[in-house]
């Protein structure tokens, strides 16, 4: 049984193979992979995207999806093993994993971290219990990472690009009021690199490096393409000669939780927003977000309104990329 947890247990010819098949989703090709299956798709963290694509591309396979509102629409969960459950939570990951399962074919979930400890959210606890527990396949929708943005945001790459290999992407932390989520930086890191990309990682200050698990795994995929790896903090030497440029503001680690420290480091960032000046620094790149995505905070409006912003395609490509690992996934499963 395959999970989709992370990029990191998929090879590069396999994400590939992907890739290649939401290419022919997206050119008209039909699809009945998820005919007779039901998919449960769990949110505990609000969705535009992520859930409007994955209920929709069930649909257009031939499944059934049923989205459940972990916040409003079910109990509240507990997932640390051993918990004596006097608090809020009335059901453990252990049941609901299991139940879910005789219920449905394969399990999303999208579960953000709590900003309450680092070193025990960075091991993804919900949905590692999940994978634990469910005797079904797991897809991670957004916890620590984002594999299923990784897709949509290479194939936008690929589609506007060509080959990406040996071209440069800059993934440049940018401006934002609060601190956020690490996830997407995270798997921008890991699809560049492994994607065989120079990558460049433009950043305020040291505090904002990313968990030593994302930038030890960018160096080695960096290294086994014979590819750069570089962590910069001057915007001018970040953006000159990029071919991609990907913007996103996440919260510092070392400050995790406890953000009033972090404020004087934030403010060294405040001239990092996505702007015209910066973008002539380029190779004529292609500008990128995850979204949703606050302008003229992160990227200027006149960045987000030219041809070089790709942020809507790769929303799109949301759509086409999920439902061909979802295929991947069905397969794997009648295979075995
Ligand atoms: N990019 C993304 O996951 O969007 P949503 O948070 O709207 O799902």
């Amino acid at each position: 049984m395959r999970h989709f947890l992370t990029t990191e247990d998929w090879n590069e010819d396999e994400l590939q193979a992907i890739l290649d098949r939401a290419r022919a989703l997206k050119a008209g090709a039909s699809s009945s992979a998820l005919a007779g299956k039901s998919v449960a798709l769990v949110f505990f963290n609000p969705s535009l995207r992520t859930r409007t694509s994955f209920d929709i591309g069930i649909a257009q396979l031939g499944g059934r999806g049923i989205v459940l509102d972990a916040r409003a629409g079910t109990w509240p969960m507990e997932f640390t093993e051993g918990a004596v459950m006097d608090g809020e939570a009335e059901e453990h990951v252990i049941e609901a994993a299991q139940v879910l399962s005789r219920y449905v074919d394969m399990i999303a979930i999208r579960c953000f971290p709590k900003f309450q400890n680092w070193n025990a959210e960075k091991k993804d606890p919900l949905i590692t219990a999940f994978a634990k527990y469910a005797t079904v396949p797991i897809i991670n929708m957004e916890t620590i990472v984002h594999p299923c943005q990784e897709l949509a945001l290479m194939l936008a790459l690929q589609e506007k690009m060509g080959q990406v290999r040996n071209k440069t992407f800059l993934l440049s932390w940018v401006p934002h009021p609060k601190p956020l989520n690490t996830a997407v930086a995270n798997s921008a890191l890991l699809i560049a690199s492994k994607f065989g990309m120079n990558v460049r990682m433009l950043i305020p200050d040291d505090v904002y490096r990313l968990d030593d698990r994302y930038m030890s795994a960018a160096a080695a995929n960096c290294d086994d393409h014979g590819t750069s790896f570089d962590v910069m903090t001057d915007i001018e030497a970040a953006y000159s000669g990029a071919d991609a440029v990907y913007a996103k503001s996440w919260g510092a680690l070392p400050f995790y939780g406890q953000w009033e420290g972090e404020a004087p480091y934030r403010a060294k960032g405040g001239g990092f927003m996505i702007d015209d000046a910066k973008m002539a620094l380029t190779n004529n790149a292609v500008v990128s977000h995850c979204l949703p995505m606050r302008r003229n905070v992160k990227i200027a409006d006149s960045v987000v309104d030219s041809p070089a912003f790709l942020g809507i395609e790769e929303a799109e490509n949301r759509l086409h990329v999920q439902k061909a690992m979802l295929e991947a996934i069905a397969r794997d499963m009648d295979a075995g």
